[in-house]
């Protein structure tokens, strides 16, 4: 039966509606998860970037911005709203030719080793079906790939991370850092290599 807390934040039975985006992308939010800070030393210049479920592009853009012209930015998302949105604020920002941005439904995507780091910011708890989620991620990086995910704290429990570091590492991915993400439980991961 579900707990006073699942009910309260909805643990793991939606997907964040686009009309609520704004309350966690805003300029506030630039205080306690400033994208250089979190993303700096991930990514470089040149990188193939997935931003999976994007929301407005609160990381997309300064990811584009770190990985500048050489680069790509591939931000998927399942609401069109938002993708919109996204690409507007990509416009003003002078980074859409960096970022692709694609509507998806469920995993009808893959990028078949292209991608040289993922990002999974508060949306894996939304997905339903997260293990074959996270193996199409799996296959989409690059050996060496790197990849995050952070999670909201009050909607995902520590047994839930820990069951997400499980089925990653089950995988073939390496944990190789719980970064401090503020209001977050998070893991980076390092797709292993073909002697590792
Ligand atoms: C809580 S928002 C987070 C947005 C953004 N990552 C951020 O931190 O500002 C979750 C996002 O994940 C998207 N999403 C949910 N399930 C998804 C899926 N299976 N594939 C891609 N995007 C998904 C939602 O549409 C929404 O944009």
């Amino acid at each position: 039966m579900a707990s006073f807390l699942d009910v309260l934040f909805v643990r793991n039975k939606h997907v964040c509606p686009w009309y609520c985006c704004f309350t966690f992308d805003n300029i506030i939010r630039k205080i306690f998860h400033n994208p250089y800070r979190i993303l700096n030393t991930l990514v470089r210049p040149g990188f193939t970037v997935l931003d999976i479920g994007p929301g407005q592009g609160y990381f997309s853009i300064p990811l584009a911005r770190m990985v500048g012209e050489k680069g790509k930015v591939i931000a998927v998302d399942v609401q069109e709203k938002l993708l919109k949105v996204l690409n507007r604020r990509a416009v003003r920002a002078g980074v859409n030719e960096t970022i692709e941005g694609r509507l998806v439904q469920g995993l009808n995507w893959n990028f078949d080793n292209e991608i040289n780091f993922a990002l999974a910011f508060w949306m894996v708890h939304e997905v339903p079906e997260k293990k074959e989620f996270l193996q199409t991620v799996y296959s989409s990086l690059k050996l060496e790939a790197i990849f995050l995910i952070a999670e909201p704290f009050l909607h995902v429990t520590a047994a839930m991370i820990e069951d997400t570091r499980q089925l990653c590492e089950g995988m073939g991915l390496r944990l190789i850092d719980r970064p401090k993400i503020f209001f977050s439980r998070s893991l980076l991961f390092k797709k292993k290599g073909a002697d590792s």
